[in-house]
């Protein structure tokens, strides 16, 4: 892929993360409009604001490319080209005033993702991967956690809106909840795959992400040389929904419990 093209990319995610973020930030305790999707699946006025931000910047400067954006029908389905946007992941989060969420936008070429960027707007804090380039926090590099054994492990997991789905996360829970130092819930899967990349987490697995949960965040892990698969193991693709994701040495331990 040709440098020149993908720096034009990478700096208009940026732009439009920063921007995109700095009104979510300002709007936090502001919400003018909530409906749902699901009986717990909220959407606010701000998701859509925030949407609205992004689309506006890449479409102006890239015309030709297509669209996956949470919040709107797909555009221009079969461009080699292809942004993949959650405007707001954390929407839950966010409209309780709970300060986790961020901002999360990938570019995938011709099926393999070139660029991904999250920003968390409350903390300033910018991640970003380039295919091949490494992963960075605010231009720091990030490398995964050392951590080499599962019971010294602090990890992360998300639960699904659907409640049939969301029921099958809790025996795996549970079997992680023996076997590892700690486990949380940030709320928000673009900054828990951010966290595994920088080290503060040690793994992530969530059963049913979407393509715009996953697609900025597992470049930013790879990039930071963690692993990122399914459950048996096979690379994970942005259309997969099961996700795991590790600094690579707990992994094998990580997918063998997901089997008990
Ligand atoms: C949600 C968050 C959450 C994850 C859910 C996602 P949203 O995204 O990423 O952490 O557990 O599966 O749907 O709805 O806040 O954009
Ligand atoms: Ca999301
Ligand atoms: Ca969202």
């Amino acid at each position: 892929m040709d440098k020149k093209y993908i720096d034009r990319y990478k700096k208009a995610a940026i732009d439009a993360a920063y921007k995109a973020g700095n009104c979510i930030r300002r709007s936090v305790g502001r919400i003018e409009k909530i409906s749902f999707k699901g009986d717990t699946n909220l959407v606010t006025d701000v998701d859509k604001k925030s949407e609205s931000i992004i689309l506006k910047m890449i479409q102006r400067r890239f015309p030709d490319h297509g669209i996956l954006s949470e919040e709107t029908p797909p555009k221009r389905e079969g461009a080699s080209h292809k942004w993949i946007i959650d405007p707001l992941d954390g929407t839950t989060n966010f409209a309780h005033s709970f300060p986790i969420f961020s901002v999360s936008i990938a570019l995938e070429i011709d099926g393999e993702m070139a660029c991904g960027v999250v920003y968390d707007p409350m903390r300033d804090e910018l991640f970003y991967a380039q295919k091949g380039r490494g992963a960075f926090l605010n231009k720091r590099r990030l490398h995964v956690s050392m951590t080499g054994k599962l019971k010294d492990s602090l990890l992360v997991t998300g639960f699904a809106y659907d409640d049939s789905i969301k029921i099958k996360n809790l025996a795996p829970f549970k079997t992680f909840l023996s076997k590892a130092r700690g486990i949380r819930r940030t709320g928000s899967a673009a900054i828990d795959l951010s966290y595994v990349a920088s080290g503060r987490f040690d793994g992530f697995w969530e059963f049913d992400l979407k393509p715009w949960d996953s697609a900025a965040g597992e470049l930013i892990v790879r990039e930071a040389l963690g692993c990122v698969t399914t459950f048996n193991g096979t690379p994970h693709l942005p259309y997969d929904k099961e996700i795991l994701a590790s600094n690579t040495l707990i992994h094998k331990e990580m997918i063998s419990t997901l089997k008990m």
